[in-house]
């Protein structure tokens, strides 16, 4: 038999699977990365049975969010609220009003108003609300502006990062316990000798004097709860979220 190919023709058939499978985990990493909800699900804004507004309710009436997410501090689990919360104000205000039908039907047939879940996690990752708002997570942390928002979107991806991202570094969405629920809140509104009385000083700034016009960092104040506190979310220890 005449040698019609060179020698290291032999191993071609191997090298050409090697490379298609590089390229082909590689396609698939690709996919996974940009196609699975993570990446896909910020911006996800359903049409509500009512077009219910928190800009009206939390920011222009000034309602607090747990007049109606009554069990976000002390559940791990935070409710949506029920007909008759709405109807506490609803049976008396804008009574004839045609964005209320679908409130008012459920107040006469005592069925639920349908509301579609806008944030959740997949089942074998574990969520807890009040164990983030006793620490002094805010809302606005996990869920955006929503006191300003008309209608509820996703604000942020919710992928195992973004949890992750927080937990390493759990001063960046650290502030007070009572200014949780004030998703207005800025560094620049910290009262900071009333800070300071309560939690001490910023690590590494033991020497300094605080007169009253003095500004705190968000990092700054996030150091100062995260050691006062002894903040310590899992990261490594994998079954802190998948139990
Ligand atoms: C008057 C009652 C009321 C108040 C006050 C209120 N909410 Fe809501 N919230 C609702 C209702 C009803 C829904 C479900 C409909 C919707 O998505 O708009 C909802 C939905 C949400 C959702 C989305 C839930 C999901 O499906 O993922 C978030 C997040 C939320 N509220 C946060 C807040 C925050 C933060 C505050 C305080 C600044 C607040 N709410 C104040 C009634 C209220
Ligand atoms: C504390 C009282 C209060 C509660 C509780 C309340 N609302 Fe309202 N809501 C108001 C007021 C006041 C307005 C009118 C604001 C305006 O006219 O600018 C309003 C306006 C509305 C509107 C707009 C009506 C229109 O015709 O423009 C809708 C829809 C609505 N509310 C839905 C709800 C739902 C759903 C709930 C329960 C989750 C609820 N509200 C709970 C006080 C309340
Ligand atoms: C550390 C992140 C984080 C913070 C802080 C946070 N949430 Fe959530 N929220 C989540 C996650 C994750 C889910 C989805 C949970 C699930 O799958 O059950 C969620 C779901 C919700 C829901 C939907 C529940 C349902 O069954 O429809 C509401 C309402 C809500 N959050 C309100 C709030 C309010 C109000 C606050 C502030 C007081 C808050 N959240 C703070 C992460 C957070
Ligand atoms: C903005 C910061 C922040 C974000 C975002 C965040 N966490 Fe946390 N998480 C914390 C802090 C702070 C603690 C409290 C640690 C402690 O108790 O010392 C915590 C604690 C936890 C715990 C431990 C609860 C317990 O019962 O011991 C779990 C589980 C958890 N987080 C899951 C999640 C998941 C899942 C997400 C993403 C959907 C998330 N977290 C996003 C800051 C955050
Ligand atoms: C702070 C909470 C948290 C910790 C700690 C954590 N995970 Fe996750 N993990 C999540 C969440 C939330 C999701 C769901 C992400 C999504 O829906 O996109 C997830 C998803 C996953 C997935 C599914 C693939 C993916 O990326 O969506 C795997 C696999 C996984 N985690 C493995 C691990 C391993 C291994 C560890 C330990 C090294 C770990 N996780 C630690 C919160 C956590």
């Amino acid at each position: 038999m005449a040698n019609y190919f060179p020698r290291w023709t032999n191993r071609l058939p191997l090298k050409v699977l090697v490379c298609l499978g590089v390229l082909g985990s590689a396609l698939v990493a690709g996919v996974w990365y940009y196609f699975t909800p993570a990446y896909t699900r910020v911006g996800y804004e359903p049409v509500q049975p009512v077009p219910f507004s928190h800009e009206i309710h939390a920011a222009q009436l000034g309602m607090d969010c747990r007049y109606c997410h009554s069990f976000v501090e002390v559940a791990a689990h935070s409710n949506v609220p029920s007909t008759q919360t709405c109807m506490n104000c609803h049976s008396q205000v804008q009574k004839e009003s045609p964005k209320l039908v679908a409130v008012r039907e459920s107040w006469a047939t005592g069925k639920p108003i349908e509301w579609l879940q806008i944030h959740k996690t997949p089942g074998f990752a574990y969520f807890n609300h009040s164990v983030h708002i006793n620490r002094g997570v805010s809302c606005f942390s996990c869920h955006g502006q929503v006191n300003h928002m008309p209608v509820v979107f996703h604000a942020k991806p919710f992928s195992m990062s973004f949890c992750l991202d927080c937990h390493r570094n759990p001063e960046t969405g650290l502030r007070p316990r009572a200014d949780v629920f004030n998703l207005d809140w800025r560094p620049d509104d910290l009262n900071v000798p009333l800070f300071v009385a309560k939690y001490g000083k910023p690590p590494g700034m033991e020497q300094k004097d605080f007169a009253s016009d003095a500004k705190l960092t968000q990092k700054e104040i996030g150091l100062t709860l995260a050691r006062k506190l002894g903040v310590n979310a899992p990261v490594a220890n994998c079954a802190g979220c998948h139990r």
